[in-house]
């Protein structure tokens, strides 16, 4: 292997269409998948704030970069050139974290008003904190949004487009819907939602697999007890469908990243959408309480 980059087995690209594939060395490990015991998925799930909250205690605002490249793919939700309007959008972020999201938002469109909630205080500390915090353009507030009401906070009705940026993921399967369901009621009519979040074959899944990882079916606890899922097409566009949004764009996109210290060769993979609450168009799914919190898993 020496001077050479080892290209890494990707199990999951056996479930991909022939057109999504690369030339990868294939091993099917997915017949030894076992899945963790119920306590042990409750645990990471019913204490997701804290796990949350300690990742920020220890990395502070140093973890994540600022996505500034979501001003330029997103302009034609986020600006008024294409509404005929000088009014100021409102925007909301859910699972904010530190604000990389939000503060390149605020400084690219003056006319943005931004509700940013994270369900760890330690994270709204560090956007209230921020040196771009400014309580005019941003109202940062502490809600779990798979249990607190949004509009208890935000006005029914009033956001122009939400942003689920690598937030989706952290939340237990079972719990999205009720998460789309609350983004429903504050956003308006004609409103979107934004997504860009982890897609199955991603590297960062099959070493998540590897070590045994595995929680419920595509859900992952990290070793600092966060949670991640990683989406299909399919999975994403059911999910938001049978909550009353319609889909106006999904794809997955791919790019290979050499760790040249490592020596090796990351397939990363994400997927992004963005979805409209129509006029008058109902949920055909309401959620029904956590009975069954974790579909997929196979233990006791
Ligand atoms: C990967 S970070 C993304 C942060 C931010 N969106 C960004 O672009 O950098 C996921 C965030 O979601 C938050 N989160 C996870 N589950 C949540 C929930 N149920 N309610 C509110 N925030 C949540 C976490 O605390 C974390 O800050």
């Amino acid at each position: 292997m020496q001077g050479r980059n080892l290209r890494l087995q990707n199990p999951f690209l056996l479930l991909l269409p022939h057109s999504c594939r690369q030339t990868h060395n294939h091993s099917l490990h997915l017949n030894t998948i076992a899945f963790n015991s119920n306590s042990e998925i409750t645990k990471y799930v019913t204490n997701a704030t804290k796990y949350w909250n300690n990742f920020y205690k220890r990395h502070q605002n140093k973890f994540f970069k600022d996505r500034r490249y979501l001003q330029k793919d997103w302009s034609y939700y986020l600006s008024n050139d294409n509404s005929h309007s000088n009014q100021q959008k409102v925007v909301l972020e859910i699972g904010c974290g530190a604000g990389n999201t939000i503060f390149p938002l605020v400084a690219a469109f003056p006319n943005l008003f931004v509700h940013a909630c994270d369900f760890s205080p330690h994270a709204i500390a560090l956007v209230k904190a921020h040196e771009d915090f400014r309580a005019d353009r941003v109202n940062a507030f502490v809600a779990d949004v798979t249990v607190d009401d949004l509009d208890e906070t935000v006005l029914r009705d009033s956001v122009d487009v939400v942003t689920l940026i690598f937030t989706l993921s952290a939340v237990c399967p079972s719990k999205m819907p009720f998460v789309l369901q609350n983004i429903r009621k504050v956003l308006k009519p004609n409103g979107h939602v934004l997504l860009r979040d982890y897609a199955i074959g991603d590297f960062a899944q099959v070493k998540l697999l590897e070590k045994n990882q595995l929680i419920s079916e595509n859900f992952y606890v990290r070793g600092d007890g966060t949670c991640a899922f990683y989406f299909s097409k399919d999975f994403l566009s059911t999910l938001f469908e049978m909550n009353g949004f319609s889909i106006m764009e999904l794809s997955v996109y791919s790019r290979e990243i050499e760790n040249r210290s490592r020596k090796i060769v990351m397939d990363r993979r994400w997927i992004r959408g963005v979805f409209c609450k129509p006029h008058n168009l109902q949920p055909t799914l309401v959620p029904k309480p956590d009975d069954s919190l974790f579909p997929g898993s196979k233990s006791g």
